[in-house]
């Protein structure tokens, strides 16, 4: 039975639009190429220009016309002239938290040595996937300002950490480590923060229980840090917070090739409500039109959502494809130091991937 999938395209802004398009070209030569699969898209014109016109980043309904898909394939959201606080909080913020994608799954591969930063580490060594928290914790929202521009002045930022939060993420991570067959690692810091991540650290110990095949380790996040750049090797699947999460998933991208090569899906896993998958990069104004835009992260997106559609198979070609291309210098976009345009690197990547 052929499997039908509908996506929602939400190229959004600056190279948002270019990335996305070589992205759908890949989704349309798999299509071709599995009979099994068949794919059809309808694109949502949000973002910064329809602010603009509209005073709105996305319909008032927007979330109930995104409602139905199967994904929601997303480039990127922001553009000067349109503050980011409003152009986050409003499209992107208002999707991951209506459609409680309370997982954000970050892949951090060094898919080519020489991409690396780090002295003599090897491709096997940079091998993780960070779960990070994605619906509550330090990035809530809640607090509060007093006597703002007094003396006294006291500002209140609280993280909240409920207990259906807090063990739902957790769970989810074991249930990767033992689907994969990977250890566990927690990262978090109860000697600091007395309730939040003590509170954290005996839910991870109560969820251990159910899972005594999956080996884990605790660390305080500042160590983390550390052992990421000294011995990544370290880590195989890694669960966090929100923000400790936001701040490890960038080093892991700088540890692992850069910006170019990072992805992350937002994820519902009672699959409720559509996914979203999405390059980490933002919309690079700066070379925004010039047709120069490295594709290769959002196409890296493409893989986990071939993931989440439960074929892996193409997940992993998808990926394989991508350490295959970066073999080729000259052939890639000016960020890796090659000479080819954004549309020239995706036709390639579809060349490998269907040959
Ligand atoms: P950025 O990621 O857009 O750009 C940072 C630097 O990396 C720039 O020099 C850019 O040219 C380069 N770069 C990024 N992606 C690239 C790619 N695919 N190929 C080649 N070079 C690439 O971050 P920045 O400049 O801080 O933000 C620009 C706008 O994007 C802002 O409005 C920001 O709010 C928004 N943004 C949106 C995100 C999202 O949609 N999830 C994430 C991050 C930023
Ligand atoms: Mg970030």
């Amino acid at each position: 039975m052929v499997k039908e999938k509908r996506i929602a395209l939400l190229p959004g802004d600056g190279i948002g639009p270019e990335v996305v398009a070589e992205g759908v070209k890949v989704l349309k030569a798999i299509e071709q190429k599995d009979k099994n699969l068949s794919f059809t898209f309808e694109q949502f014109p949000w973002g910064c220009e329809y602010y603009l016109q509209n005073g709105k980043m996305m319909d008032d309904d927007g979330l109930s016309q995104l409602q139905h898909f199967d994904a929601i394939y997303l480039g990127a959201v922001g553009y000067p002239g349109v503050p980011d606080h409003v152009s986050l909080r409003d499209l992107l913020l208002k999707i991951r938290k209506g459609f409680d994608q309370y997982v954000n799954l970050r892949p951090v591969k060094l898919l080519n040595e020489r991409l690396s930063p780090l002295k003599g580490k090897a491709a096997k060594d940079i091998d993780l996937l960070v779960v990070r928290e994605n619906s509550e914790g330090e990035y809530s929202g809640e607090g509060n300002w007093l006597y703002k521009g007094e003396p006294e002045e006291v500002v209140l930022q609280t993280g909240v950490f409920s207990r259906k939060g807090t063990e739902r993420i957790i769970r989810y991570a074991f249930e990767e480590a033992r689907r994969q067959g990977k250890s566990l690692t927690s990262v978090s810091k109860a000697n600091a923060l007395n309730y939040s991540m003590v509170f954290w650290d005996s839910v991870f110990e109560e969820v251990k229980r159910d899972y005594p095949d999956v080996e884990t380790a605790s660390y305080l996040v500042d160590a983390a840090s550390m052992f990421l750049v000294m011995n990544p090797e370290r880590f195989d699947i890694v669960v966090t917070s929100n923000l400790f999460g936001d701040i490890l998933t960038d080093l892991g991208a700088a540890i692992a090739g850069g910006l170019g090569l990072a992805t992350g899906a937002n994820v519902n896993p009672e699959r409720t409500y559509p996914s979203m998958f999405e390059p980490v990069h933002g919309s690079a104004p700066d070379i925004a039109g010039k047709g120069i835009a490295n594709p290769l992260a959002a196409i890296w997106s493409v893989a986990q959502m071939m993931d989440h559609f439960g074929e892996e198979e193409w997940g992993r070609k998808i990926v394989s494809t991508i350490q295959q291309i970066m073999d080729e210098d000259e052939k890639l976009t000016p960020d890796f130091g090659g000479e080819a345009t954004t549309a020239e690197v995706g036709d390639r990547f579809i060349k490998l991937l269907t040959s």
